[in-house]
């Protein structure tokens, strides 16, 4: 795809754990480079960042025989790019310059992630405190050449929420239509107002909400429970002017499996595929 423009910034954020963000961030980054199950026609160039010390992103790109040895290996993850070096070690016994090609793993033919290490906030938060504009300071020198980066960020507010912010264009909101479903919307609603404030100029929107882990055929509705919670969904999400996808993500044991390196089970990868090119159009094409 040519792309003039540089690529478009995303990051996956609810203030809410185990809502879906890593699933949905590991599948649109496999969608859009024409992975399998997805097969999309349009593949395109995306770098997968993993801001969550859970690493669940990491793993589930790399595959958790490379993500062992990534740790074992000491290897740059994201840790060194807030740090902005490499620590002295048996070899270098200087800190010397992180050469950011060592923090980049290759997934696939299109796909790149910058790997998240356990340690990372502690590691960070507790000896120095980072800088929240190296993302995006790394982003426009470096990664000009993609057209898609996906950013993976953890549950709770810190600074690394600030560095997702700083590096976004837009924020996609995955939610799972439960019980308090949207008790973080207000949250980021807030958190998102104050850094416009703070930083003028600085366009960021949020793209959208996803519906995900609903039931698995749309068919089937998901009883009165998962009814109420949509219904609330959508009123929570116009309180704030955001937009709800029209096409929800269904439950499927594939997605875990998936989340594991196995690729094979993903039978209504089809469904995805509809909530991906909606997302996709709205992004590149604003439909
Ligand atoms: N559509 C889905 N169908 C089945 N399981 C899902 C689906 N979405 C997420 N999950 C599972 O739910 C759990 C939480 O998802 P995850 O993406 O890790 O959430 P988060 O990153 O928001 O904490 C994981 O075990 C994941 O495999
Ligand atoms: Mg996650």
């Amino acid at each position: 795809m040519a792309n003039k423009q540089g690529p478009v910034c995303v990051s996956v954020i609810n203030m809410k754990g185990g809502v879906g963000k890593t699933t949905v961030a590991a599948s649109l980054a496999l969608y859009a480079t024409g992975a399998r199950p997805f097969y999309s026609r349009n593949p395109r160039k995306v770098l997968a960042i993993d801001l969550d010390p859970q690493a669940n992103l990491s793993q589930a790109l790399m595959g958790g025989t490379a993500y062992r040895r990534l740790l074992e290996d000491k290897s740059p993850s994201i840790v060194e790019v807030f740090k902005e070096y490499q620590p002295p070690t048996s070899d270098k016994p200087s800190p010397t310059p992180l050469n950011i090609r060592d923090a980049v793993r290759s997934v696939r033919s299109g796909l790149d992630i910058i790997p998240s290490r356990f340690d990372f906030s502690d590691n960070l938060i507790d000896s120095i405190k980072p800088d929240p504009r190296v993302l995006a300071r790394l982003i426009a020198n470096n990664f000009q050449d993609k057209d898609l980066i996906l950013i993976d960020c953890a549950p709770t507010e810190s600074i690394f929420t600030q560095a997702a912010y700083h590096a976004s264009r837009y924020i996609l909101v995955p939610v799972k239509p439960e019980y308090f479903a949207t008790i973080g919307f207000p949250l980021l609603n807030d958190s998102l107002t104050k850094f416009r404030d703070e930083n003028q100029g600085h366009l960021i929107d949020v793209i959208g909400v996803v519906i995900n882990n609903t039931t698995y055929q749309s068919s089937n509705d998901g009883g009165p429970e998962s009814k109420r919670a949509k219904v609330e969904i959508h009123e929570e999400a116009d309180k704030n002017g955001w937009h709800v996808f029209g096409h929800e993500i269904y439950y499927s044991r594939g997605f875990p499996k998936m989340m594991r390196g196995d690729f094979n089970n993903l039978r209504n990868a089809h469904l995805f595929t509809l909530f991906a090119s909606e997302f996709f159009g709205r992004l590149f094409d604003g439909g």
